[in-house]
């Protein structure tokens, strides 16, 4: 085995040919290898994550951790969200000291992480694997909110004042449910429009490419989210602290903001949180539905909404979610469908429809009106995490003249 690792050596070669795994284990291990010095070129505007990911890249030992991923999960990601972990848990190790998210962005010190990081690696190697071989890698991106506030002011356009019942799936812990209580900030080349609750200690924040904040001014603004239920495969309580703290390691602290913007939209939904039901986005989407109209009634407008879910499940079974929306439209006077997916993945939505413009998220409106389906609204693209939009709310009507 290698004797350099204890020492902080930031090259730790394969000992033998085929290594301590196999040839097979050897060759996986060169694969991990290279997608770490890969993340580290893409990212290397990112201080911590990309200097891990350049000594993970030249070191074996500690890259092999990845090797206990399950099939199609050895990602540098995983591997950067189990040590995230570690030291969120354990903010007393030296290893904590270079992360934003437990020291604070203006008290990370100059220098270099790998030593500490290393160590903490090799002294906690067996529960950093453990984690490794049963989780995966997951985004809750709280600033989302800001496609999905446009989305739903444009979803409610022509039923505005109607109360609404918010149903999403793929919720995971539910905080976009929450949007309506935080401040979404469209920031446009002329002023700034606040959607939701300005007053709110949750701050979410995008670029506004198209001045969509100037149309929906002149409009009749957000409906009131008067219900509210998610629904997901392994839904997260948010009091549960372990399984709160995964989605918090999944985060990139080397991003402002985003932790800080997590836990406090945490704090806010704790003091009412969301129902998340444990289901399946198709098969479960009736129940969900019911469970959102109980309080409201049945003239509540429901507005479905998926964000980086859909993408999950098998094309087939989105026609079949699309199926039964249809159906459920035929008992719900007014229905509508918000998705936030990356091109060709919503049903009804053409992904000629949209230029590509790097952002990867297609922000899309269906809508069933009693027995009527209207014409999708194709919004535009967006950041994944919802740093800038580019929607136009008139984009339908400019479609169709
Ligand atoms: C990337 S997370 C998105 C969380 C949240 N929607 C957001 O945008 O921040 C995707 C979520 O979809 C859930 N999911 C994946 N497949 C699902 C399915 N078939 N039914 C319900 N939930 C599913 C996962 O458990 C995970 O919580």
């Amino acid at each position: 085995m290698p004797t350099s690792f204890a020492s902080g050596s930031t090259a730790s070669p394969v000992p033998d040919e085929a290594g301590p795994h196999g040839r097979e284990g050897a060759d996986r291990l060169a694969r991990i290898q290279r997608r770490f010095a890969e993340f580290a070129a893409e990212y290397a505007a990112l201080p911590l994550y990309s200097t891990l990911c350049r000594h993970l890249a030249r070191d074996a030992e500690a890259a092999s951790l990845l090797i206990a991923a399950r099939p199609g999960q050895a990602r540098p990601v995983l591997w950067l969200a189990a040590l995230h972990e570690l030291v969120l848990r354990r903010p007393d190790m030296p290893a904590a000291r270079w992360y934003p998210s437990v020291v604070g962005h203006d008290a990370v010190p100059h220098g270099d992480p790998w030593p500490d990081v290393r160590r903490a690696v090799l002294e906690h190697r067996d529960e950093l694997v453990e984690r490794i071989a049963t989780h995966g890698t997951q985004t809750n991106e709280v600033n989302r909110a800001v496609y999905v506030a446009v989305g739903l002011a444009v979803a409610a356009a022509d039923v505005a004042g109607t109360p609404v019942a918010l149903v999403e799936l793929g919720a995971s812990a539910g905080l976009l449910l929450g949007v309506d209580r935080y401040a979404v900030d469209l920031v446009g080349a002329e002023r700034t429009l606040t959607l939701c609750d300005p007053a709110s200690p949750v701050r979410c924040s995008g670029i506004d490419r198209a001045e969509v904040g100037a149309q929906l001014d002149a409009g009749p603004g957000l409906p009131p989210v008067v219900a509210r239920v998610g629904l997901d495969l392994s839904p997260v309580d948010l009091d549960d602290e372990d399984a709160v703290r995964w989605l918090e390691a999944c985060l990139w602290p080397d991003v402002p903001g985003r932790v800080e913007r997590f836990r406090s939209a945490r704090a806010l939904l704790r003091t009412d949180p969301p129902v998340v039901l444990a289901g399946d986005l198709v098969d479960d989407i009736d129940r969900a539905v019911r469970r959102a109209r109980e309080a409201p009634g049945p003239d509540a407008h429901v507005v479905v909404m998926s964000s980086w879910a859909l993408t999950y499940v098998a094309a087939p079974r989105r026609l079949e979610l699309e199926t039964r929306l249809r159906t459920l439209a035929r008992d719900v006077p007014a229905l509508s469908w918000l998705t936030a997916e990356p091109p060709g993945c919503a049903p009804g939505i053409a992904a000629d429809d949209v230029r590509e413009d790097g952002g990867g998220t297609v922000v899309a409106v269906r809508r069933w009106r009693g027995a009527r389906d209207l014409e999708p609204v194709v919004l535009g693209t967006c950041n994944p995490h919802g740093q800038w939009i580019d929607l136009n709310v008139g984009a339908r009507d400019n479609r169709t003249s």
